[in-house]
């Protein structure tokens, strides 16, 4: 009896810590999360990461020319600013051991739906003013090369040009990769608030007993409150 007590005790572990170590398909990712000791950047994921340190050593110098095959600085450098968000996106896509709750069903190794803050958004946006961009879908409207690089089809032209707003920039920069959340505390901001969100985001999906609003308001109370404890 206390035998199979055990044994069931490790199989609702096993499925429980499965469902969440998971990382995204192909590419760069790793099979399972893992700690990363030596992250040069990405360090929000040190703790659990889907990429291996070594992928973040091309994010670590400023300007960030190049990540694998794409091409960063097809429009001139971009600025600093800008590039700290690009960067945040990328270590989100690539190491966050949690963006394989959004998995695009279509496309494993891709995300979709995403929920960001309002203020994430906007905040780009205003970050990426000055800088300026060919594209208007990062995954479908560059022209690749045969050696998987990516050009320019059309004039590079300012981000306000592309872009009507935060809200328009991140709902299509990336596809359906990342949607806008209607709610201010269960979305992502690519910080260490995102700890909080996360938790009830993804109970939320499979706990159907805690209702959506009442998840918010906790997820709203325990953000304010770390507000004023720690930031
Ligand atoms: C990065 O590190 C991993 C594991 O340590 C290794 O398998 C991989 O080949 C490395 N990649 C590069 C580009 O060095
Ligand atoms: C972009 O940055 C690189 C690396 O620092 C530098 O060599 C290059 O001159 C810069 N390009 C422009 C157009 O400023
Ligand atoms: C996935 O594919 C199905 C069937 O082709 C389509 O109806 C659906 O819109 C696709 N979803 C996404 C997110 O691309
Ligand atoms: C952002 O731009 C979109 C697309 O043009 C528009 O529908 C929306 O109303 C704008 N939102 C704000 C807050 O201005």
């Amino acid at each position: 009896m206390f035998k199979f007590a055990v044994v069931l005790f490790f199989a609702i572990l096993a499925t429980s810590t499965c469902k969440r170590d998971k990382c995204l398909e192909g590419g760069t990712h790793k099979h399972r999360p893992s700690p990363e000791l030596d992250m040069h950047e990405c360090t929000l994921y040190s703790e659990s990461s889907c990429c291996y340190a070594n992928f973040t050593e091309q994010l670590a110098h400023s300007p960030v020319i190049q990540v694998s095959n794409s091409y960063w600085n097809r429009c001139g450098n971009l600025s600093k600013s800008c590039e700290d968000y690009m960067k945040k996106i990328e270590c989100f896509y690539r190491c966050s051991p949690h963006a394989a709750h959004w998995i695009n069903p279509n496309y494993t190794a891709g995300i979709e739906f995403v929920p960001l803050c309002q203020n994430f958004c906007d905040d780009w946006y205003e970050a990426c003013k000055n800088d300026a961009t060919c594209i208007h879908n990062w995954l479908t409207d560059w022209e690749w090369d045969e050696n998987g690089e990516n050009h320019c089809k059309n004039e590079c032209i300012p981000y306000n040009k592309v872009y009507a707003n935060g809200t328009d920039m991140c709902q299509s920069m990336w596809g359906d990769s990342f949607k806008v959340s209607e709610s201010s505390c269960l979305c992502l901001q690519m910080n260490e608030k995102d700890a909080v969100a996360i938790k009830y985001l993804t109970s939320e999906s499979s706990e159907e007993s805690s209702s959506v609003s009442s998840s918010e308001e906790r997820a709203c109370r325990l953000l304010g409150g770390l507000r004023y404890n720690k930031f």
